[in-house]
């Protein structure tokens, strides 16, 4: 089984990716002298204040203060996990990932992998052989379902009773320990544990790569609940996952566009009648998250929903949703079905023609949204008009910057017969401040003046710079200074690895408190040239030894006073008389200047 991910590889890798393609294949991004800036992707703005540091392998916003290396650029930008980064980086530079022998701390994450894969292979091979499976591939064939569709959906059956992926799967203690970690079995009070899933066809529900994550199982028939879905765990987040995607990117080479429906039964019956770019949320509101993903595999996107009054209303909270993921060249439009109808048995009885026509008349989200607030102010009159604006003015407000925003502002303009120009100011009145800068991202803290934050701030900049100055550790241990430990550890550490760039340095204490502070020290710019650098750490260094040498003048001399105090010079020891001249000599030579 993989386990931990060795250090030296996130070094190497570190060493290898190109933080300035990784980022460019996701955000174009200009050339401004010797780094990369875009308008930033984690916040709303209209010049860029988004900066790449090819020499650094680090990026950094003025704005909004995100920051981090190529890992950390994923785990932001793509909402991956760790692993999940790494591996992605690994696979663009054509390296492994090599694993360290199985161990609790590589998470629970590799293991469900497995025991979900096989939970899926034992439900396949129970709907195609298990003596009660009859009833479950009659009712997929009664839902219009044919070999080829249930197969590449991967549906399988739980067959009846308490124990048959138990059976199956969990014969000994950590095959169960397995399963319930899984979500798959439940434990019992007293207990022991069951089957999770029984009697019901399975859906599997698969990541972006094909993993199976998760499970959904269906009743034959009526009973409740109609479905039952796994739970939580470290590899299944509901309110993440596009049911359907992998197989859409599968079936497809390049997605027209998505089409977001409701249900598993919607996404596969889609699928049977040809239309294989469908994925369904997982019985929860659409997400931001959700939408992230969407966009991050075609620039369209359209919303399902039944005709009457909740659909409508699941309609709004995926525009709503959707505002922010406004940019250039995205298009999101909504398809309302008639009443009772959904995609499953719109699709059966009309055909994946029609029901293509349907789509391609889909109501676009600025018609959706201007409707719907029109139906909430009487634009008949002049009152009503400006409420319109009033109502559009805190959604217009999550649009990004850009020519979409520009269409809905002169929407809006046209619906409220205003000016442009008017309908932009009374838009912009109401505009919320700029978003605070992120603590400790600002210039000042920049200039530190405290000697071991400018030392730890050179040394980020360029790791190398400890071999080059041949700052030994040993100097600095025991100064008493804040922050001094961190200074000692990262230079021992640069001592062990010297050739470490910015961004492998930082990844060393990721998570971390120490971590957050490194990172925002690596973000600060360092007015000083590149050739100077060297002699800016040496003069760092040393004022950094002398002001604490002083510091531990005055600590050792207020111990030594109060040792003494009340005593006649007479009654000293002869160690504590030694101290005292040497503490007096040092503090001396210190004013003449010889430090
Ligand atoms: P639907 O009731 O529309 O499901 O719920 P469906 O896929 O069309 O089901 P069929 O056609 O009756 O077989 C939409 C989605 O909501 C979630 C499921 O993800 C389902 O696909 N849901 C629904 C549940 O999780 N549990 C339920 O009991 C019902
Ligand atoms: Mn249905």
């Amino acid at each position: 089984m993989a386990g931990r991910i060795p250090q030296e590889f996130i070094d190497e890798l570190l060493g290898r990716v190109d933080l300035v393609e990784v980022i460019e294949a996701r955000v174009p991004l200009r050339k401004a002298g010797r780094e990369y800036v875009a308008c930033c992707p984690f916040h709303n703005e209209k010049t860029p204040s988004f900066t790449v540091s090819p020499v650094k392998q680090f990026y950094h916003c003025f704005g909004c203060g995100a920051h981090g290396n190529a890992i950390g650029f994923l785990l932001e930008y793509e909402h991956m996990e760790f692993v999940e980064a790494v591996e992605e980086l690994a696979a663009g530079v054509g390296l492994t990932v090599p694993r360290e022998a199985a161990s609790r701390r590589g998470g629970p994450g590799p293991d469900l992998y497995a025991v979900l894969e096989r939970a899926a292979g034992v439900y396949r091979e129970a709907l195609r052989a298990h003596p009660a499976a009859g009833r479950a591939r009659t009712y997929l064939e009664a839902r219009g379902l044919d070999a080829a569709v249930t197969e590449d959906y991967g549906l399988g059956y739980a067959p009846p009773g308490w124990d048959h992926l138990l059976g199956a799967l969990g014969a000994d203690a950590e095959g169960r320990r397995r399963l319930l970690a899984a979500g798959l079995a439940v434990a019992r009070d007293g207990g022991g544990a069951y089957d999770r899933f029984r009697d019901r066809v399975m859906f599997p529900i698969r990541d972006r790569r094909g993993r199976t994550i998760a499970f959904g199982g269906r009743v034959l028939g009526e009973g409740t609940p109609k479905y039952l879905n796994s739970p939580e765990t470290p590899v299944f987040h509901k309110g993440r996952e596009l049911y359907g995607l992998y197989e859409a990117q599968r079936a497809l080479r390049r997605l027209p566009r998505l089409l977001v429906v409701e249900g598993y039964m919607d996404v596969i019956a889609l699928a049977q009648h040809g239309i294989r770019y469908a994925v369904a949320t997982l019985g929860t509101a659409t997400t931001g998250e959700h939408l992230e993903r969407i966009f991050r595999v075609t620039p369209e996107v359209v919303f399902c929903f039944d005709g009457d009054r909740a659909g409508r209303q699941a309609a709004w909270r995926a525009l709503e949703a959707s505002l922010p993921a406004l940019r250039g060249g995205r298009q999101v439009g909504f398809l309302f079905l008639p009443e009772g109808e959904d995609p499953d048995t719109l699709v059966r009885r009309e055909g994946g023609e029609a029901f293509e026509r349907r789509i391609a008349q889909c109501v676009p989200l600025s018609r959706f949204l201007y409707e719907e607030l029109e139906g909430r102010a009487d634009t008949t009159s002049m009152d009503g008009r400006a409420r319109l604006v009033e109502l559009a003015r805190p959604l217009l407000a999550r649009v990004p910057e850009g020519v979409f925003r520009e269409l809905l502002v002169d929407g809006l303009a046209e619906r409220a017969r205003v000016e442009r120009a008017q309908a932009r100011r009374w838009l912009q009145e109401g505009r919320p401040p700029a978003a605070p800068r992120a603590p400790g991202s600002g210039l000042a803290r920049v200039h530190a003046r405290s000697p071991v934050r400018r030392a730890l701030a050179l040394l980020l900049h360029r790791p190398g710079l400890a071999a080059e100055v041949g700052a030994e550790p040993e100097r600095f241990r025991g100064l008493e200074r804040k922050g001094i430990d961190l200074l000692v550890q990262l230079l021992e550490m640069l001592r062990e690895h010297p050739h470490l760039n910015t961004a492998a340095v930082l990844e060393r204490w990721r998570g971390t408190e120490a971590g957050r502070h490194l990172e925002r020290l690596a973000a600060v710019p360092l007015e000083v040239p590149e050739a100077g650098l060297a002699q800016e750490l040496r003069d760092t260094l040393a004022k950094l030894e002398a002001e604490g040498g002083a510091r531990a003048w005055d600590r050792r001399w207020a111990e030594l006073s109060a040792q003494l105090a009340g005593r006649l010079p007479s009654e000293w020891s002869e160690a504590e008389r030694q101290e005292a001249q040497a503490l007096f000599a040092r503090r001396a030579a210190r004013h003449r200047g010889e430090g």
